[in-house]
């Protein structure tokens, strides 16, 4: 593949070759000097047409490290406010021969559509409802740096299940790497598709606790809730906020994963953000060396080894 769109795309062995190349990035991110000339002359595009601090800084911190140049296309001030389509607007950014093109947009399937009609690599930084693969790589980069191997080990997803693209791309990775994945969130948050997912539904979030290594809790996507179906923030909280009472219920040192922004007190007591065992900020430093590996892979040759 020239363009990284799923984890669907990966194979199991794939991940495992990003997650190592991904442990050596994170070593010279440790560095006093980070910068490395691997990509020294490569251009990359960084097109964010819906909102971003993670992902946008991580590409570009990853970029700029690798000695990539980077340039960055918001939607606001540029062109699509005066009616540009995206189709258009990706020829216009191809035209200046980028090496890649990392695109977040509010519609599911608009990296795919982009990577048929573009040559360079597309990366999807977030997709609609659909995919968000560099999150789900970078979540199970945490994860392995803490476990080394996936068997045996259960996985919560909890919250906006609906939603969300990060719990998508997570129940692909994690599943593929060989761990149990069980789903918590009010009947109006689970997807309809969700019974053809390989995934438990767990209902209670003290029983669904129970034997978990780790809990992703997930953002409550306001933006995108349909109107009339909002739910109520106050009694959300109460039944699937994560709480102290509810991680008693895990396996000891189990791992409290979050892909941000967090609605504090919401999705998450504010106490486990910040808890010994939470891998918030963790995953926050996996998302540039896993982005490294990425940019590594996508703009070399040597993917085709991987
Ligand atoms: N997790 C994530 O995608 O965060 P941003 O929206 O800040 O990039």
């Amino acid at each position: 593949h020239k363009d990284l769109l799923s984890i669907q795309q990966l194979t199991s062995q794939e991940i495992e070759h990003i997650f190592d190349l991904a442990l050596k990035f994170a070593e010279i991110n440790q560095r006093p000097v980070k910068k490395v000339p691997t990509l020294k002359g490569k251009s990359v595009v960084l097109f964010f047409a819906e909102p971003s601090t993670r992902t946008k800084i991580s590409f570009d911190m990853a970029g700029k490290r690798l000695s990539a140049d980077t340039f960055s296309l918001a939607q606001s001030g540029s062109s699509l406010q005066k009616g540009e389509s995206l189709s258009d607007t990706a020829l216009t950014l191809q035209a200046m021969h980028p090496d890649a093109i990392v695109l977040r947009h509010g519609a599911s399937g608009a990296s795919a559509y982009l990577a048929r009609q573009l040559d360079c690599a597309v990366i999807n930084a977030g997709d609609g409802w659909h995919a968000h693969p560099t999150q789900a790589l970078l979540d199970g980069f945490s994860l392995f740096q803490v476990w080394e191997s996936f068997a045996g080990k259960n996985v919560l997803l909890l919250g906006d299940i609906a939603h969300s693209r990060v719990a998508r791309s997570d129940i692909e990775l994690l599943t593929k790497l060989g761990a149990k994945v069980r789903v918590c969130a009010p009947r109006t948050l689970l997807p309809p598709a969700l019974k053809s997912w390989p995934v438990e539904i767990e209902q209670d979030l003290g029983r669904a606790c129970q034997d978990m290594d780790a809990v992703i809790c997930l953002r409550l996507q306001l933006e995108r809730q349909q109107a009339g179906l909002l739910p109520d923030l106050r009694e959300y909280a109460r039944h699937f906020g994560l709480g102290p009472a509810h991680l008693s219920h895990a396996r000891t040192g189990a791992r409290i994963l979050h892909p941000g922004p967090i609605n504090r007190g919401i999705e998450i007591a504010a106490e486990l953000a910040d808890a010994p065992n939470s891998l918030i900020l963790d995953q926050v430093s996996s998302g540039v060396a896993t982005r490294m590996a990425l940019l590594y892979l996508y703009l070399t040759s040597t993917r085709e080894e991987a």
